[in-house]
Formats: C-alpha cells, structure tokens, sequence
C-alpha cells in the first residue's frame, strides 16, 4: 500500500484537464465510522475547507444544557434560536466555533451528555430548519469536505462526491471509546456501546432528514480499515473527478 503523501491527486492537472476544479465533497454516516479523521485528512490532502456539521448540533444543545431549556418547548427553543448566534471560523482543516461571541472549547462539546443531547435536538424540525442556512452558506465557496448526517441528501444535495461511510457497531463503539480514554473522558466500553446504538437508531429513524446514504453516495465500510487506508481509497475515486 502507498503511504498517504505518494498518492497523487494530480495526476489529472498533469494532463491539463480541468485544473481549477475545486469539488463539494459530502461525507455522512453514523457516529464512530471515521468520519472526522477521513474528512480532515481529505481537507487537509486537497487544500480545502472542513466543515464539521455535528460541531453545530453539538454547540446548539451546549447552550440549551448552558440554559436549562427544555427543547420540547417550542416557543422557549424558538425564543433561544432567535437569541443565538453561531459561527464556525475555517482555520485549514480545522475550524473553532463560536456561540454567541464566546469560543467553545471542542473537548467541552465532544462529552457522552452533549453527544446524546445534540442527537435529541437533532430530531427537532425547528432545529433542523435554523442550522439549515447556517451549513450551506459555509459551503458557498467552493472546495469543501461537508461531514455530517444528511450532507448528501438534504444539505447538499448538488455535492460533486458523496460518501457514506459505515462500520459495525461493536468496532464503533470501541474507537470511540479509546478516543474519550485519551481525553480523559473515560466511560465504560458497554456503556459507550449502548449510548452509541441508541444514537444510532435516533439519528436514523428520526422523521426529519435521518441518517442515510444518498442514493448516488460512495459506500464505505470501514470496520476492518484503518483511516489511512479509507482515505486513500476515498483520494483514489476523488483524484478521478479533479
Ligand atoms: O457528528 P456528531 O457525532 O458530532 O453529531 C452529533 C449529533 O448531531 C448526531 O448524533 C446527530 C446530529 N447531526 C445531525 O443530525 N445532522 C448532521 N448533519 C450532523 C449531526
């Protein structure tokens, strides 16, 4: 296998097609997959803007927690919606945001609580509707790896590539569980399981947008890959459309 930095995206410039073509990539899938490595490294690789749509779910439900809101009330959610401001500042591959003014730290966002109270929220059409616009004037510009849950079928539905990728649970379930080790955020590997299959069947059978492959999207099972392997495979078929 070639290391990451041998696999040559330009091969298409060599021959002088379409040099300037900069793509709107969409990656979905469940939580656990892979998907924020794959799209930062795809952002990174190609020069292009990362946007993290969970990060804004995620930065939502910190401020209705911050708050004591109770979603379910709608005219209390829509009376918050009116009131909040967020912004995602694009630093590379990296983006920060910030709510209301205030940075957010990406460690206070990535808690088991805010993962299971953004996926609430998530299910809220009202919610839904306000970040709607929010996504897609990040993505004006062209050049951009879009990772979320309904990137390529409700976000972005015109995106150049669409990706979905996929994996067992229990392997899932045990990156994410290491990940929040290294953070310090330890939590029991049964229990991460269990949060992260009550995610999943939120995210994927909630009324609004669920979490599904676009009907055109690449489809990527990364149980038994690592990330360097998935994002080759992805660079190969993106070097394509360049
Ligand atoms: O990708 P993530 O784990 O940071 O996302 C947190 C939650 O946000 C996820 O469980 C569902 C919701 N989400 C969504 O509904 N649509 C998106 N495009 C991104 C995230």
């Amino acid at each position: 296998m070639k290391p990451l930095d041998e696999v040559d995206i330009t091969k298409k410039n060599e021959r002088n097609v379409n040099v300037s073509r900069r793509l709107l990539i969409t990656i979905d899938g469940p939580a656990g997959v892979g998907k924020s490595t794959v799209s930062q490294g795809l952002a990174k690789r190609l020069g292009y803007v990362y946007l993290d749509t969970g990060a804004l779910y995620r930065a939502l439900a910190w401020k209705i927690q911050q708050q004591q809101a109770d979603p379910q009330d709608s005219i209390r959610l829509a009376t918050l919606l009116s009131k909040t401001e967020i912004v995602l500042l694009p630093h590379g591959e990296q983006v920060s945001i910030q709510i209301d003014g205030q940075m957010i730290e990406p460690r206070v966002l990535r808690t088991p609580e805010i993962s299971q109270l953004a996926s609430s929220i998530a299910a809220i059409p009202q919610v839904r509707a306000w970040l709607l616009p929010i996504q897609r004037r990040f993505a004006e510009a062209r050049g951009v790896v879009a990772e979320g849950r309904d990137m390529g079928t409700r976000v972005f539905p015109q995106a150049d590539l669409k990706f979905f990728l996929d994996a067992d649970l229990s392997v899932r379930a045990e990156r994410r569980h290491m990940e929040l080790s290294q953070r310090g955020q330890s939590q029991s590997l049964d229990m991460v399981r269990e949060q992260m299959a009550a995610r999943d069947i939120r995210d994927r059978t909630r009324a609004i947008d669920p979490l599904c492959p676009a009907k055109e999207a690449i489809l990527v099972d990364t149980s038994h890959e690592s990330a360097p392997q998935v994002l080759e495979q992805m660079m190969k078929v993106i070097a394509d459309r360049l």
